[in-house]
């Protein structure tokens, strides 16, 4: 049986708005369990955790809409910018608590940023997802014409900084980062052979 048609029946009745209004909930949530106790002994790191995570888990879900509807016929694609301005939103609050609830003191912010190499590459990722967050709406879109294809083009290389990102904080070889990583190699390998393959055809 062929369950694409069933589900995009069911997901055009969707409205890509109502991404917005269910997108601020896991981060409620995970606010939530840091003032009542549910993230352990050290809820700030647990709370930078799992918003860098859920910012990652976004990031991978959006590279991965066009091949699922190549592959299995199920289309996200009305969806798929509101996604990419949620995993922003996800990264933006996971940036800022670091900055506003782990580190706190200006002074370490940019000591941080130029110290840590696992801090360059995610500053670096968000630098690379700031100007697709900020042309993200329809007007944006009228206006730079193809130029806003290839700006948004800047994806690839922020969701693998954010791979990165993820492999290079954890210590020794843990297998989630290793995961993603190569979820998100595969995901833009699959966008480079269809791009070549268009190239010479
Ligand atoms: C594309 C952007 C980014 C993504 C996708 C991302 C993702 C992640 C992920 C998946 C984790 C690990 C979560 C876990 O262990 O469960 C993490 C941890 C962390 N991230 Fe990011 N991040 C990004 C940008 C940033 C930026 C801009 C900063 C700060 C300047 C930052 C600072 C940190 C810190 C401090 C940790 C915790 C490290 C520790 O364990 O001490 N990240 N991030």
């Amino acid at each position: 049986m062929n369950i694409a048609r069933p589900v995009n029946d069911a997901l055009r009745r969707v409205p890509p708005w109502a991404i917005y209004i269910v997108a601020p909930v896991p981060a409620i949530w995970y606010f939530w369990l840091g003032l009542t106790g549910g993230l352990g002994a050290e809820p700030i790191k647990a709370l930078e955790h799992a918003l860098g995570l859920f910012a990652l888990k976004l990031l991978v879900a959006v590279l991965a809409i066009t091949p699922l509807r190549r592959f299995a016929g199920i289309n996200l694609v009305r969806f798929r910018r509101a996604v990419g301005v949620v995993a922003f939103f996800y990264v933006a609050l996971h940036l800022s608590a670091w900055l506003f609830l782990d580190i706190r003191d200006p002074a370490r912010i940019w000591a941080d940023i130029l110290k840590r190499p696992y801090i360059t590459v995610g500053m670096a990722g968000f630098v690379l997802l700031l100007p697709l967050a900020l042309t993200s709406n329809d007007w944006s879109v009228r206006r730079m014409g193809p130029g806003w294809r290839r700006l948004h083009r800047l994806t690839y290389p922020a969701v693998l900084l954010g791979g990165v990102h993820y492999l290079m904080l954890v210590k020794g070889w843990q297998m989630a980062p290793l995961v993603y990583l190569a979820a998100i190699l595969a995901l833009l390998g699959l966008r480079w052979r269809w791009r070549r393959r268009r190239a010479m055809a």
